[in-house]
């Protein structure tokens, strides 16, 4: 699928196996996050425009290749986003921020939006939402349309894991959008979590479980 990108690189899979096994602490499932994060980055930025700048390295002068084109901005969808939000930021200090606060209500499993904040010049960037698990694809769904209603036009959601169902129901709600994740799993359970899954992104980051 075109718009669906798996990012399987050994490095990748290799990481997220550690991501995965519940003995993993936190501090290094945070730092594994982070280093995955980089990874992904590399191929969600691959179609970066290119242009030009004159330089001169110390034995001649060359037209070199910089990144050109529009700017970024990283949107993370709290609180999960945020740990690859950090991680891409490192290869992209210049990028700006959004953040989109959702919650997901435990009975409806829909998002309920509590925070919003984006750049003013959103529609004249290229907008990267980051959450590591696209579930149900509810909340995803949801980020992206407020992010179409702040002006957005090009936009790109880089994951760390997706369930079917999620990659179906985003699509549906938001056709040809790129999906970035490093794997598609089996299914969601009854509670909506991704099987097997990693279990809670959240509070395997922040320790709060
Ligand atoms: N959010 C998570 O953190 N984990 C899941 O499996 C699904 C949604």
């Amino acid at each position: 699928m075109k718009d669906l990108t798996i990012i399987d690189h050994p490095l990748v899979l290799h990481k997220l196996t550690h991501m995965r096994d519940k003995n993993t602490p936190t501090a290094q499932f945070r730092q594994l996050l982070n280093e995955i994060a980089h990874l992904l980055a590399y191929e969600v930025l691959r179609d970066l425009p290119i242009t030009h700048q004159r330089i001169e390295t110390p034995l001649v002068a060359m037209d070199a290749p910089v990144i050109g084109g529009k700017k970024l901005v990283l949107v993370s969808i709290l609180r999960a986003g945020n740990g690859l939000l950090d991680g891409i930021l490192e290869l992209v200090p210049s990028a700006r921020v959004g953040h989109i606060g959702l919650y997901r209500d435990p009975k409806t499993l829909e998002p309920v939006e509590y925070y919003l904040k984006l750049p003013d010049d959103i529609q004249a960037r290229t907008s990267i939402l980051v959450d590591p698990m696209l579930a149900t694809g509810n909340s995803a769904a949801a980020a992206v349309t407020r992010l179409k209603q702040a002006g957005a036009t090009d936009i790109r959601l880089c994951c760390l894991l997706a369930a079917p169902e999620g990659v179906k129901a985003l699509h549906a709600a938001h056709p040809g959008l790129p999906i970035f994740t490093a794997a598609v799993d089996e299914k969601l359970n009854d509670h909506g979590y991704i099987v097997p899954g990693l279990g809670d992104a959240g509070d395997r980051m922040y320790g709060t479980k």
